[in-house]
């Protein structure tokens, strides 16, 4: 199979099976316990029915999107993940170019591997960097006014994370930074010898967003013991509220799902909420976004900013969230399985099937503009 056979996320899932070792295939593909709520998150858009509208005039689509202020040209962009250097050697270099080539955002997780300036020096696409809140303060301080002298957009304060999800699959396999691979899961890696030449060959692992830091890559401290032994589990709204104030710009919160809480993020003066369940890999059996997506619009959709994110692998899913009234979509595994099977051309035409998709799933629906999609378009069974 090559990249040219890959149609949909489905087919780009195979293709990164076959050239990833199981252990980091799983690393992407796995959820947490019985990955319920990942199964959930793209299914519940199966229960929801577009209805289209027809003889409506559609020679021109315009799919552009305004959120926290970025003007996007098409309204899904890349969330922010870990490690992309494991799955492909290029990393989140490949990333940022396809999506700055298709004029959206792309997120740069605290845990990514190249360094948020590199990317903002070479990309002017709009960037999100990705944050976690560290017991110090002073820390925090000094991560942020670095963002912020490199030109970051959007500041994203990932709040689903107090603690690490029970991820099996890697328990199984060993996978941790740094590598403690069971012996089944070292064999695993023999078997993908092409990875590890190109592991091997090419620019070696970092984690330059905390190496100035912490004391990561070196081995001093694995990402597990980083979760449990820096981040702040008694973060609160008042220490967020002081963030907020410091940062001094777009401001959101990736993996809030209450109203109640979204709520709160306004009155702290956040500018966005990423409706999200970190793919299901966080708390199993947690709501999917898309099924609660139309109570929070109902409740605070014209005060805040709110993305949809998790489960997302077709253009139609993109429509559906946007007629509930998401400003816009973003997903991780509909990039990062094209990431893996082929680097920067798998995620320029990951995001270039979408985009077509988007484009014809509007013609068909009688759409020129998304602000014409509505709830009106849409039937739940
Ligand atoms: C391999 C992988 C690594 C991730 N790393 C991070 C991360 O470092 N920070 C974060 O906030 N979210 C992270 N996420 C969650 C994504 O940002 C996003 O919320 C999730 O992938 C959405 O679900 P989807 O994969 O079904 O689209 C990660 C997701 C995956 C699959």
């Amino acid at each position: 199979m090559r990249l040219k056979h890959c149609h949909n996320f489905h087919d780009f899932r195979k293709l990164a099976k076959q050239r990833l070792p199981s252990p980091i295939f799983d690393y992407i593909d796995g959820a947490a316990d019985d990955e319920l709520t990942c199964r959930r998150n793209s299914r519940s858009f199966e229960e929801c029915d577009l209805v289209p509208n027809v003889l409506k005039g559609v020679s021109h689509i315009d799919m552009s999107v305004t959120v926290m202020g970025q003007k996007l040209q098409m309204p899904l962009f890349c969330s922010p993940t870990a490690l992309q250097r494991l799955f492909h050697h290029e990393g989140e270099r490949a990333t940022a170019g396809a999506a700055a080539k298709f004029g959206t955002m792309f997120g740069v997780s605290s845990l990514g591997t190249v360094s948020l300036e590199e990317l903002r020096k070479i990309y002017n696409t709009p960037q999100v960097y990705q944050f976690y809140f560290h017991k110090d303060r002073a820390l925090n301080q000094v991560m942020m006014e670095r963002a912020k002298a490199a030109g970051v957009d959007v500041m994203m304060l990932t709040v689903d994370s107090i603690t690490g999800g029970n991820r099996e699959r890697d328990l199984r396999n060993g996978f941790s930074i740094p590598f403690r691979l069971t012996l089944s899961g070292m064999l695993q890696f023999a078997f993908k010898p092409m990875w590890g030449i190109n592991y091997v060959t090419h620019e070696s692992f970092k984690l330059p967003q905390l190496d100035d830091h912490v004391e990561m890559s070196g081995g001093a401290l694995s990402i597990g013991r980083y979760f449990t032994e820096m981040l702040e589990p008694s973060m609160n709204w008042d220490d967020v509220a002081e963030m907020v104030k410091l940062w001094d710009g777009q401001f959101c919160l990736k993996g809030v799902m209450s109203v109640e809480d979204v709520k709160k993020a306004i009155d702290i003066g956040c500018t966005g909420v990423v409706l999200s369940n970190h793919g299901g890999r966080q708390l199993d059996g947690s709501r999917s976004p898309f099924d609660h997506l139309a109570e929070v619009v109902d409740a605070v959709g014209d005060k805040i900013d709110i993305i949809l994110d998790s489960g997302v692998q077709r253009g139609t899913h993109v429509l559906k969230a946007l007629s509930l009234g998401a400003k816009a979509v973003s997903g991780g595994r509909f990039y990062l399985y094209p990431l893996a099977a082929a680097g920067q051309p798998g995620v320029e035409r990951a995001l270039g099937l979408m985009r077509d998709e988007i484009e014809r799933g509007m013609r068909l629906m009688g759409c020129t503009s998304t602000d014409q999609l509505s709830r009106g378009n849409l039937r739940f069974r």
